[in-house]
């Protein structure tokens, strides 16, 4: 019988709380999973044994048998190989994932066939961003008859505490150009390029935030159908953000693609706490109701961006071991509502929607 859960990346710095949230929900049946099979073990320990240890290196052929007890895997490691993705849809086995990274989720769109055929249902998109980011994005559209574009601004605390894996990912993603939509057409955007102020709310007033790939921008444009969406960072220090954009104008950021230096510059953001523990995301959207102009704004606030990723995984995966769902490849917003996900997370962030500058919830 598939009744386990496996969670690949389980003892994690956010695989863990998925694990703790979701052992709760099925005690003995959720395995943290990864290559260190006795900080697998610690991990299990320290659940009372509520979550169990299980070695899986997903980068080296994985026995499909090692599936057969696996209704969800729910992935907190960045891939680059959708092999193991693609032995979960061959057998049926429902898979969640958490990552930021749009080169890879786009692979993993490809399989839909493979998962509808075999019954299994795939959710990305899971998360803060991506992740509530969709689901505040799907609800600032359904304010409106048409929405033309769709602004996303993240801004993360420095003084919070963020895995080994999600800083590699923010480092490596500095020296990037990528594609997005704007005005219905693709252009090249480079990474933490074109600054722009948006309002955080009374708290963190105005912050200048910068253009990074998070893999929502890339998803959404299709999902929901708009012709301009972008994502942007910032951080509560207004001079590291300023600092950042200054080193990529200068180019020095190229300097990240020697080994020593990027493992230097993730070592640094992993011990910096020059900040806050606390993040907040901002929607702005543009558009028309009743053939009028209309401006939605959606503000989300909280701390601890990681507990909250897992609070929004543990929430995603849990709906999809109990409820049915349609087969095949999907971002979460086609999937989920912002109420859907609300009562997992009302007590760790708050939510504010403005249409028009007048606040309805
Ligand atoms: N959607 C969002 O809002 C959001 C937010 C935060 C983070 N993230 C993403 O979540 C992921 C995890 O982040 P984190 O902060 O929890 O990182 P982390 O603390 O570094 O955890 C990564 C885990 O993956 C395991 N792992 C690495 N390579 C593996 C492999 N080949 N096979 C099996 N397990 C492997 C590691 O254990 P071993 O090294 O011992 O194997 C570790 O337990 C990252 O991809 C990050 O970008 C997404």
């Amino acid at each position: 019988m598939k009744e386990h859960i496996v969670v690949v990346g389980g003892y994690g710095h956010v695989g863990q709380t998925i694990c703790k949230e979701l052992g709760e929900f099925v005690p003995g049946k959720v395995f943290a999973a990864g290559r260190n099979r006795e900080r697998a073990e610690q991990f299990s320990r320290a659940t009372g044994g509520m979550v169990r240890p299980l070695s899986l290196n997903i980068t080296e052929t994985v026995d499909p048998s090692v599936l057969d007890s696996v209704k969800l895997v729910v992935m907190c490691v960045d891939q680059t190989d959708p092999s193991f993705v693609r032995s979960c849809m061959e057998k049926g086995v429902h898979y969640v994932d958490i990552s930021a990274n749009h080169s890879f989720l786009s692979r993993v769109e490809r399989l839909h066939k493979e998962a509808s055929a075999s019954r299994a249902t795939a959710v990305l998109s899971v998360g803060l961003a991506p992740g509530l980011t969709n689901l505040l994005a799907r609800h600032a559209h359904s304010q409106m008859d048409q929405t033309d574009a769709i602004d996303i601004s993240v801004m993360l605390g420095l003084g919070d505490q963020h895995g080994k894996a999600a800083i590699e990912w923010t480092i490596d993603n500095l020296n990037t150009e990528y594609e997005v939509v704007k005005g219905g057409d693709r252009t090249w955007v480079k990474s933490f390029t074109d600054g722009k102020e948006t309002f955080f709310g009374a708290e963190w007033g105005r912050k200048k935030a910068y253009r990074f790939n998070f893999s929502d921008q890339h998803a959404l444009p299709q999902t929901l159908d708009v012709p301009s969406v972008s994502t942007r960072l910032c951080f509560d220090s207004a001079a590291v953000t300023g600092l950042l954009a200054w080193l990529r104008a200068l180019g020095a950021v190229r300097l990240l693609k020697w080994r020593p230096i990027r493992n230097a510059a993730v070592q640094l953001f992993g011990k910096m706490r020059v900040g806050t523990e606390r993040f907040a995301v901002k929607i702005d959207a543009w558009g028309k109701k009743n053939q009028q102009d209309v401006f939605v704004e959606c503000l989300v606030q909280g701390k601890n961006e990681a507990e909250v990723t897992a609070k929004v995984a543990a929430a995603v995966a849990a709906s999809v071991t109990r409820s049915s769902f349609p087969h095949g490849v999907y971002h979460m917003e086609q999937l989920f509502e912002l109420q859907d996900i609300w009562p997992s997370i009302h007590g760790v962030v708050s939510v504010e929607t403005r249409v028009n500058g007048n606040r309805i919830s």
